[in-house]
């Protein structure tokens, strides 16, 4: 299958292109660069023995997607491209919904156009509610709480919709929990830019020396030791679940949504030990206060992943603390 990934030079489509190469399928990037590097294509190369098409170009470039689609004689989209930084879309909301929104109705609208209705998309476990206690199935309420959110509810309602308008549409939302670790050579990971706003990318930078300490945000959440429990996936499992589903998506119409989590919780202080075990030194954290906006606890119900596309996340704490920690010692400061 020939498929074309957008946003594929970055984090998880990076990861994902691997398994695609890997399956025998024939990944076709298009990216901006925005937010990743080009070198990504050479740790590819190394990995897999081959080196993705690539086109340099934005996803809102409406005739630069129909040219791709074509010339590519493309089977199905895989939708990464798109900014993810909550604090951010607080701060910036109509540069999200326009990269986010409008970048996903340009890429349909083309997809419609070049008769290609196999869409994959990066949704998020974000989308959910707050007030529901966890595990968080695909039924739990909706209510984003910024404009990140916000978006990707809003293409997941597009989705819904067109798939309801036309039942050539195959709409997949994939609803990812939180992805952390890297592939396994060390090659390829996760390198984001400036100081970072998620726990384990700051965690694998103390631990080189990057930064200082963690700081733990808040300890007296109702939770067994006081701090965050999230549902961290390792970013290999994570693109597992992008081959199962569009191995049972393709062809199949309708709206379809997928939570991608393990199912289980994971702490704050949990994560800095299991991540002091893989680096062979304690990593020093200062407990501070809460981070505005920050939930206590969640994590998925991954039941409807399981039994329809019959994937599970498979790895554990210990090998997305190893994985990552191989990713960052081995390149300091991410790719060059
Ligand atoms: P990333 O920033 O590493 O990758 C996104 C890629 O898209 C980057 O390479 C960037 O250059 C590119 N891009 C952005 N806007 C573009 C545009 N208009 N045209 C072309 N390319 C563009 O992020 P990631 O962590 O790999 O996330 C991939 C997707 O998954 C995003 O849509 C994100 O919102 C979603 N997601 C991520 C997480 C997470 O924690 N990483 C969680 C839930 C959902
Ligand atoms: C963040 C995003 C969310 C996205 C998710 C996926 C925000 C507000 N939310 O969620 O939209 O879907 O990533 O990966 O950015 N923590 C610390 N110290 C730190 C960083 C984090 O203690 O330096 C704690 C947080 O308080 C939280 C846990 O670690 O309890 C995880 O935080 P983070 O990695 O930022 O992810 P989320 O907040 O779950």
């Amino acid at each position: 299958m020939r498929i074309l990934v957008t946003g594929g030079t970055g984090y998880i489509g990076s990861h994902t292109c691997v398994q695609l190469i890997e399956k025998g399928w024939q990944p076709v990037i298009i990216d901006s660069l925005v937010n990743s590097k080009i070198s990504v294509l050479d740790r590819i190369h190394q990995i897999t023995g081959t080196r993705p098409a690539f086109i340099e170009g934005d996803v809102r470039d409406a005739g630069l997607l129909q040219k791709v689609l074509t010339e590519h004689a493309i089977e199905a989209v895989i939708h990464f491209a798109g900014l993810k930084a909550v604090g951010e879309s607080v701060s910036m909301p109509l540069k999200y919904y326009d990269n986010n929104v409008h970048g996903s109705l340009v890429l349909m609208k083309a997809m419609k156009q070049c008769h290609v209705k196999t869409l994959v998309f990066s949704s998020s476990a974000t989308v959910y509610g707050d007030s529901s206690e966890p595990p968080w199935s695909e039924h739990v309420p909706t209510s984003p709480t910024n404009p990140y959110g916000q978006s990707k509810l809003m293409v997941d309602q597009i989705m819904a919709d067109a798939s309801i308008s036309d039942t050539a549409w195959s709409m997949t939302s994939l609803r990812y929990f939180n992805p952390v670790g890297a592939h396994p050579s060390g090659l390829i990971g996760e390198d984001p830019q400036g100081i970072p706003n998620n726990l384990m990318p700051f965690l694998a930078q103390v631990a080189v020396g990057r930064r200082e300490a963690l700081q733990v945000f808040g300890n007296d959440y109702p939770t067994p030791d006081g701090t965050g429990v999230r549902d961290y996936i390792h970013v290999t499992d994570l693109a597992s679940g992008h081959i199962a589903a569009l191995s049972y998506a393709h062809g199949r119409s309708g709206h379809h949504v997928f939570n991608l989590g393990s199912g289980q919780g994971i702490s704050v202080l949990q994560m800095q030990r299991a991540f002091s075990k893989a680096c062979g030194r304690d990593l020093p954290f200062v407990l501070s206060p809460r981070r505005a906006g920050d939930v206590a606890a969640y994590w998925a119900d991954p039941q409807r992943a399981q039994s329809t596309l019959n994937w599970q996340a498979k790895k554990s704490i210990d090998d997305m603390c190893q994985d990552t920690w191989r990713w960052q010692s081995q390149n300091p400061s991410g790719y060059p």
